[in-house]
C-alpha cells in the first residue's frame, strides 16, 4: 500500500500555495484586460483596435493557460498527497518554465503589441501585420516553453500513476471491464478521469508543438508555405482539446472532494468507465465543429462534428450530472462554500455545454457562427464551472471544514460573483442573438444602425457586472487570505 510522509504531503502542499497565490494575482489582471475591452465596445473608452487585439491575444492565451495550468496543479496535488509518488522538483520545474512562458507571452503582447487572437490563425501572424518580427518570435517561444512544462508534467504525472495502479489499462479502469481478482485494488475515479484528461491532452499538446515549429520555421525563412486548412486543424486540434480537458481535470477532483463533505464513497465502477471511455474518443474528435465554415474540407469532416459534438455532451456530463446528483439527495451535507463551489460549478458547465451543443447544430451555427454566441458559451463553462471548481479548491486549502460552513464572508463574495458572471455573460447571449459580432474592437463601423446600437448597450451592461464580479472575488480573497495567515502563524508558533 502506498504511503506518503508527512513531510512529503507538506512539500506539495506548498507548490499547490504557491500556485493558488499566482493565479490569485492573474486571473483578475486577465479580467481587467477583459473589462477595457467591453469598455472599448460600449464607447466609453477608446484605445484603438492595434491595443485591443493585443489586449484579446493576451487575455484569450493568459486565461486559457492559465486555467488548464492550475487545473493541472490542482490534480499534480490530489494525486500527489493521496494515489501516487510525484517528484517535486518535476512540479516546480513545470511552475518556473510556465511563468518564464507568460512573462514572454505579456511583453510579447503588451510591449510588442503581437495582436493576432489566441488562435493565431495562419498566415495571419505572417502576413499585413502591424507589430515586429520579434514579438511573434517571442510569442511563438514562450508558448514552446509553456508546453514543454506542460508535457513533462502530464509525462510525469501519468506514468507515476501507471507504475502504482499497474499499467494504462489499469488507469483507464478496463480491469472493471472482466471479472476483478480477489482484493485486487479499486481505482479511484480521479486516477481515471485524470488519465483520460492528460493523456489526450499530451496528443494536443503534441501537434500544437509541431505547429508552432513550422510557425517559427517560417519567421525564420519567409520563402516557406505550409497549408492553412492543415494549420487551422492543428490549432483547432489543440485549442479545443485543450479546453475541453481543462473542464475534465477539474471535473476529476469534484469526484475526489465531494465525497467529503457528503460522507458518501464515490466509486469507480462499469458505467463510470465505460461513459469516461467513450469521452476519451470523444475529446479528440468533437473540434472538427470548428471546421463548419471550410468548404474546402472532406464533407465526411462536418458529419463527424456533429455527430461527436452531439454525443460527447452524454457520457460524461450525464454521469457527473446523476453521480453529483445521487451524493447530494438525502446526504447530511452543510452548504458551506466548498461543496456549494462545486455544485455550481457543475451547474455551469451544464448549461455552457448545452449552449455548445446548440451551436455545434450545424443548421444553427450558420447562423450564431462568429457572433458573440461563442463567447457566450465558453465563458459559461470555464468562468462559470472551471473557475468555481478552482476557487473550490483553494477554499479546500484555505478552509477547513467547519470554517467553510461558517465563513459568510467567503459565502457573500461567492453569491456576488456567481450572479454577477452570469449577468455579464448573459450580455454575451444576448449579443448572439442580436446578431452583434465577436472579435470586433468596437461595433462603430456597423452600417446596420440597431446592431451597432445594441452591441454596444449590451457591452456597457456586461461592464458593470464586470466590476461587480471583481467585487465578489475579492470579497472571496479576503476571506482566503485571512484563514492562510492564521494557518501561517500556527504553524509558525508550533516550529517555536
Ligand atoms: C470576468 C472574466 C472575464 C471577462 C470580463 C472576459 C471578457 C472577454 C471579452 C470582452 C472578450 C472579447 C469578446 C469578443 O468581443 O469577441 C473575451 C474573449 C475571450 N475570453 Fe474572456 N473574459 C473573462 C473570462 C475568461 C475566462 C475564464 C476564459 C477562459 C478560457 C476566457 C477566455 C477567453 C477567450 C479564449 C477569448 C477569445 C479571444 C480570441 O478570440 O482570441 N475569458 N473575454
Amino acid at each position: 500500500m502506498l504511503q506518503i510522509s508527512p513531510v512529503e504531503i507538506k512539500r506539495q502542499r506548498k507548490l499547490v500555495i504557491i500556485w493558488s497565490i499566482t493565479f490569485m494575482v492573474v486571473f483578475p489582471l486577465l479580467i481587467i484586460l477583459g473589462l477595457l475591452m467591453r469598455l472599448n465596445q460600449g464607447e466609453d473608452i477608446n484605445l484603438g483596435a492595434d491595443t485591443f487585439y493585443t489586449l484579446m491575444t493576451l487575455h484569450g492565451l493568459g486565461m486559457a493557460g492559465l486555467l488548464f495550468t492550475f487545473s493541472f496543479a490542482g490534480l499534480w496535488y490530489l494525486v500527489g498527497t493521496r494515489q501516487a509518488k510525484l517528484n517535486i522538483s518535476v512540479g516546480y520545474f513545470v511552475y518556473t518554465l510556465v511563468l518564464i512562458g507568460v512573462i514572454g507571452l505579456a511583453i510579447a503582447t503588451l510591449i510588442g503589441k503581437f495582436g493576432p487572437g489566441w488562435y493565431m490563425l495562419y498566415p495571419l501572424p505572417f502576413i499585413g501585420v502591424n507589430w515586429p518580427a520579434w514579438s511573434t518570435g517571442l510569442a511563438i517561444v514562450s508558448l514552446i516553453i509553456m508546453g514543454v512544462a506542460w508535457l513533462s508534467g502530464i509525462i510525469h504525472l501519468v506514468s507515476a500513476m501507471s507504475k502504482e495502479f499497474g499499467g494504462f489499462s489499469n488507469l483507464m479502469g478496463w480491469q472493471y471491464l472482466r471479472k476483478r481478482k480477489e482484493g485486487e485494488r479499486d481505482l479511484p475515479p480521479i486516477v481515471m478521469i485524470t488519465t483520460i484528461s492528460l493523456v489526450p491532452g499530451l496528443c494536443a499538446f503534441l501537434i500544437g508543438a509541431a505547429m508552432l515549429f513550422m510557425y517559427l520555421m517560417q519567421l525564420l525563412e519567409p520563402a516557406l508555405h505550409f497549408n492553412p486548412l492543415l494549420m487551422k486543424n492543428m490549432v483547432m486540434f489543440f485549442g479545443h482539446t485543450l479546453v475541453n480537458i481543462t473542464l475534465y481535470c477539474c471535473v476529476g477532483w469534484v469526484y475526489a472532494l465531494l465525497p467529503e463533505y457528503t460522507g458518501r464513497e464515490w466509486k469507480t465502477d462499469k458505467v463510470l468507465v465505460y461513459s469516461w471511455n467513450a469521452t476519451f474518443i470523444f475529446i479528440l474528435f468533437a473540434y472538427f465543429h470548428h471546421l463548419y465554415m471550410d468548404f474546402a474540407q472532406p464533407s465526411a469532416f462536418q458529419y463527424i462534428g456533429q455527430i461527436v459534438s452531439y454525443s460527447s455532451a452524454i457520457p460524461a456530463t450525464a454521469i457527473t450530472m446523476f453521480g453529483v446528483i445521487s451524493q447530494i439527495y438525502h446526504s447530511k451535507i452543510k452548504w458551506g462554500v466548498i461543496p456549494v463551489c462545486f455544485l455550481i460549478g457543475v451547474a455551469g458547465w451544464a448549461i455552457g455545454g448545452f449552449s455548445a451543443v446548440v451551436d455545434s447544430t450545424i443548421a444553427v451555427n450558420s447562423v450564431l457562427h462568429n457572433t458573440l454566441w461563442v463567447p457566450a458559451h465558453f465563458h459559461t463553462y470555464m468562468l462559470g464551472g472551471v473557475v468555481l471548481f478552482i476557487l473550490g479548491l483553494i477554499f479546500y486549502l484555505s478552509h477547513t471544514k467547519e470554517e467553510q460552513e461558517k465563513d459568510k464572508t467567503a459565502k457573500f463574495g461567492f453569491w456576488l460573483f456567481v450572479i454577477s458572471i452570469h449577468c455579464f455573460i448573459g450580455m454575451f447571449y444576448s449579443g448572439g442573438l442580436n446578431s452583434i459580432p465577436r472579435r470586433y474592437a468596437d461595433y462603430k463601423g456597423i452600417p446596420i444602425v440597431s446592431v451597432h446600437h445594441t452591441g454596444a448597450l449590451l457591452a456597457e451592461i456586461a461592464a458593470l457586472f464586470i466590476i461587480l464580479l471583481l467585487i465578489g472575488l475579492f470579497i472571496m480573497y479576503f476571506a482566503i487570505i485571512i484563514k492562510l495567515s492564521k494557518q501561517k502563524n500556527a504553524s509558525l508558533i508550533k516550529s517555536v
